[in-house]
């Protein structure tokens, strides 16, 4: 899977926002788009003069910096950090046998998915919906540390961290989303297509979370492992993101979980994987790829036809190669997922592939910040497209 990723990035070609500007949208979307690139660019002279973390800092480094340019520039963040140091209230420790019971034992019908780290079931725990991630090891003390600081962090679009039990084995409780991911939402059955107006509302809600963790919380948080199974919906069809400070699981320790990379292939930049090079911009590739999943309903790595394994391809690159054609916009619609039916505004899908392009640059410099992308998908939610 890692072969078949490098080489793909290796011959993805690289081409400017403008260029693809120009031969994508030519005047369809012309003054939208205008604020979209004013956005960017504002936002990347920006950067510019900020304090970044060079190529060959350490993860630990970089999230410091990240964390002191954060707690120097915003007001927000410093009134968060002082409530933080005045809140005493003890996080939830749950014992094993509140878990067990919550849960019938564990039993095989609760369990309601499996993921990298473990096993996750339904829980009725006092009353209220829990979901219970078991664990695949046990925590140090310094991930503990870690958790008790993570239900201090609340926020509409995040999945509620509500705590944790360490008896027998690592469990973490969170609040339960009942509409599943949104994986299953764009190729699962049982659940009716999404309509475009929801896949929008869908990036907003997540993009707000993710702005929140990167701009808003003491530390920052970067969460690395942004995909559309981490993308749950509640009963609103509202998004929240999943699995917040898991990424720390490997970074301050967890005993078997050493050699375990923390991230989704199809979704890591190549700095990333190649690199290891952290910061937020890791976020914001990943989220690009969310967009090219919520416009194609696609998988992240499309399987090829016939099921082998050299013809799948990264959605990115499946994406660039259709901007880079001579008829893109003809293209295009052949990659918009076919469950929208004649349904969308052509303008708005256009859009969303702008965003979506300029947040999986190859160069992480070139990537908007999350909250240039909430602007943009503002912009994007409000207006009508005549219809
Ligand atoms: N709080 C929750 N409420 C409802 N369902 C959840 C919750 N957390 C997880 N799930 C379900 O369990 C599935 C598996 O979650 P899990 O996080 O273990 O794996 P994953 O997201 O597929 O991969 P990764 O381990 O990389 O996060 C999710 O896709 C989701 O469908
Ligand atoms: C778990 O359930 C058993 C049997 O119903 C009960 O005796 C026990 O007190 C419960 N334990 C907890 C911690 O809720
Ligand atoms: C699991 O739950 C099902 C349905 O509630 C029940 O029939 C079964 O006996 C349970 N199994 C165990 C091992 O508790
Ligand atoms: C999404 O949810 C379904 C059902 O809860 C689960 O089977 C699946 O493992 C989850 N993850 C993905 C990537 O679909
Ligand atoms: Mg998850």
């Amino acid at each position: 899977m890692m072969l078949i990723h490098i080489q793909l990035l290796g011959t993805g070609k690289k081409v400017s926002a403008g260029a693809i500007a120009g031969s994508v949208v030519a005047g369809v979307v012309a003054p939208v788009l205008g604020i979209l690139l004013f956005l960017f660019y504002r936002q990347r002279k920006a950067q510019q003069n900020a304090l970044l973390p060079s190529s060959k800092e350490s993860t630990r480094l970089a999230s410091t910096i990240l964390m002191q340019k954060v707690t120097a520039s915003s007001t927000q963040a410093g009134i968060a950090s002082l409530a933080a140091g005045i809140t005493v209230d003890k996080p939830v420790e749950f014992t094993y046998q509140e878990l067990f019971n919550a849960t019938e034992g564990f039993n095989i019908t609760r369990k309601i998915g499996q993921g990298g780290f473990g096993a996750v079931y339904y829980a009725e725990l006092v009353g209220e919906k829990a979901a219970i991630k078991k664990m695949d090891m046990k925590a140090t003390q310094e991930f503990l540390a870690e958790l008790k600081a993570l239900t201090h962090v609340h926020h509409l679009n995040l999945v509620r961290f509500i705590g944790y039990c360490t008896e027998s084995s690592l469990f973490l409780v969170y609040e339960f989303v009942e509409n599943g991911n949104l994986s299953q939402h764009l190729r699962g059955t049982g659940y009716e297509p999404l309509s475009w107006a929801e896949r929008v509302r869908i990036a907003l809600d997540s993009a707000r979370g993710l702005e929140y963790i990167h701009e808003h919380t003491v530390p920052v948080y970067i969460h690395r492992d942004i995909k559309s199974a981490n993308i749950l919906i509640d009963k609103n069809t509202r998004a929240k993101v999943a699995d917040l400070g898991l990424a720390k699981l490997t970074e301050v320790g967890g005993a078997s979980l050493q050699t375990r990379v923390v991230g989704t292939f199809g979704y890591m930049p190549p700095e990333y994987f190649q690199y290891g090079e952290v910061s937020r911009k890791v976020d914001v590739y990943a989220f690009g790829v969310v967009l090219y999943e919520l416009i194609s309903a696609k998988d992240a790595i499309v399987q090829s036809t016939d099921g082998s394994a050299s013809g799948s391809k990264v959605l990115v690159y499946l994406f660039e190669e259709t901007l880079t054609a001579p008829d893109p916009e003809e293209g295009l619609k052949k990659l918009i997922d076919p469950k929208l039916g004649d349904d969308y505004p052509i303008d708005a899908i256009l859009m969303m592939t702008q965003l979506a392009k300029v947040c999986t640059e190859e160069d992480p410099k070139l990537r908007p910040t999350m909250r240039s992308v909430v602007v943009a998908l503002m912009t994007l939610s409000s207006m009508s497209f005549g219809i």
